[in-house]
């Protein structure tokens, strides 16, 4: 399964870089606002400042919500770099855009999927990746998890290639249950990635390590 990172802070996508197990980058609009990113300038230019830290894929998402200007925009995100993934919202123009930028080998991302329907859609329109929204599904009390069976299930039965980037991943049991799953991608933030390295033992284990080999070498 396929690591990214859900965030548009530089640090952070850095540190998830340097631990060697990072894939690729998703933003959106909420993301890049926390980090007081303003100004189409700025946000391009952001865009390019990701591209530069990772090797893998960064989702970049158009405002846009006329399949015109969302042409206009992937197209010009899809600019910057051969790692931008032009990132879509599920309705009905953003499922015509997929299917443009997937026609003119663009790779595109169909965001904010909370259905099987949705998904299946996302696939036929050709997309790279398909993002459904395990957390925010949590939070309403419907199983996100149960989502990203159907969907796995659905691709499977037709080989659809479009990858499953489960997101809203929250927490590490997330990201276990979407490898469990088959999920190709999970995106979260850092702390869900860094809490994978947690175990008492592990610790308890080192230092016992470390106090044995200090006595026999003291
Ligand atoms: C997906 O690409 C979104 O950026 C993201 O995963 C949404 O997560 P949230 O529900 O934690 O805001």
């Amino acid at each position: 399964m396929k690591f990214f990172i859900d965030t548009a802070n530089l640090d952070q996508i850095k540190e998830a870089q340097d631990l060697g197990v990072l894939d690729g980058v998703t933003t959106n609009p909420s993301l890049m606002a926390k980090e007081g990113i303003t100004g189409k300038e700025n946000i391009l230019k952001h865009y390019v400042d990701i591209c530069d830290i990772v090797d893998g894929d960064v989702s970049a998402e158009v405002i846009a919500t006329d399949f015109e200007n969302m042409v206009k925009e992937g197209e010009e995100l899809a600019a910057l770099s051969d790692q931008i993934v032009v990132k879509l919202p599920m309705i009905k123009d953003g499922v015509k855009a997929c299917k443009y930028f997937t026609d003119k080998g663009i790779k595109t991302n169909v965001t904010l999927v909370f259905s099987a329907g949705q998904a299946l859609l996302a696939a036929k329109a050709g997309a790279t990746y398909v993002s459904p929204f395990l957390g925010r599904l949590d939070d309403i009390s419907t199983d996100g998890l149960n989502l990203i069976e159907e969907i796995r299930h659905i691709y499977d039965n037709y080989g659809f290639e479009t990858q499953i980037l489960s997101a809203s991943v929250r927490h590490t049991m997330h990201v276990i249950n979407c490898a469990k799953i088959g999920s190709d991608v999970m995106t979260g933030p850092l702390s869900s990635i860094t809490g994978l390295l947690k175990h008492p033992l592990t610790d308890i284990g080192l230092e016992k390590f470390l106090a044995d080999y200090k006595k026999g070498n003291e």
